[in-house]
């Protein structure tokens, strides 16, 4: 009954045993993941994988670190794709000042473009937030987000941004980190964040969880975040899985 609600099941790190790690999700008790899309490219292979398989959902949109990739067309082929019945966001879109791999004025654009996008198709968004926080906000308010739905996700702000995005109407989506035990900020955020507003994902491969830290992640660790969330709140593993499963279904429209 686990929501791995950002995965990128379509990474070549996958290639030689999908079929047999996606199998090993089930058996793991993940019921639905939303495989997240970074460029268009992926985008298409995202939508291949969630028509391939049924508990598997589909986002479309560009990465900020491909944000220079796009041009005056890409929006427009965005647009069509998220016409499958199995995309369910736009994302994952936003700003990521620590690799500044485009430029930031690029990557502020093409977010806003992308979020305009989503409002169009009354879709949510899902927004990767790096070492960006102010910006982001500004962006938000400016955009007049309230209300169109989303989620941060991997958050890796403060309480306070936190609290920010929880008045805009955004859930927060908590990942392998949490299990680091340095991360005193997230489980902060974990402990003064209802479990209401919680998500649950791996972003896998990456951001591998503790015990496999260093090792590729998958959607069956997920698990392990839930755990972890369950310890932090004094609940149990088990109300973890069930709430965030039932919020990334509200949200997603699933
Ligand atoms: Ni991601």
């Amino acid at each position: 009954m686990l929501f791995d609600t950002h995965a990128h099941l379509d990474d070549g790190r996958f290639d030689e045993d999908r079929k047999p790690v996606l199998e090993q999700c089930k058996a793991e008790g993940v019921e639905l993941i939303l495989n997240a899309a970074s460029d268009v490219r992926s985008s298409l292979k995202s939508i291949a994988l969630a028509e391939e398989y049924d508990f598997i959902y589909a986002s479309v949109g560009v990465h900020p670190h491909d944000a220079k990739s796009m041009d005056n067309k890409t929006i427009d082929v965005l647009r069509d794709l998220s016409s499958n019945p199995k995309v369910k966001a736009i994302g994952e879109i936003g700003l990521d000042y620590h690799y500044d791999f485009s430029p930031r004025e690029v990557q502020k654009q093409r977010f806003m473009e992308q979020i305009d996008l989503a409002k169009q198709l009354k879709l949510p968004i899902i927004v990767h937030d790096r070492e960006s926080h102010g910006d982001i906000i500004e962006i938000f308010k400016n955009m007049n987000v309230k209300g169109m739905g989303g989620v941060l996700h991997s958050f890796s702000g403060s309480v306070e941004m936190a609290r920010e995005c929880l008045k805009l109407g955004f859930y927060l989506s908590i990942s392998g980190p949490i299990t680091f035990k340095n991360n005193i900020k997230t489980v902060e955020v974990v402990r003064e964040i209802p479990l209401d507003m919680l998500l649950i994902e791996t972003d896998s491969p990456y951001l591998t969880p503790v015990p496999y830290r260093g090792q590729r992640n998958y959607p069956g660790y997920v698990r392990y975040v839930a755990e972890k969330i369950a310890e932090i709140k004094g609940i149990d593993f088990e109300e973890v899985a069930q709430k965030t499963l039932e919020n990334g279904k509200k949200l997603f429209g699933i």
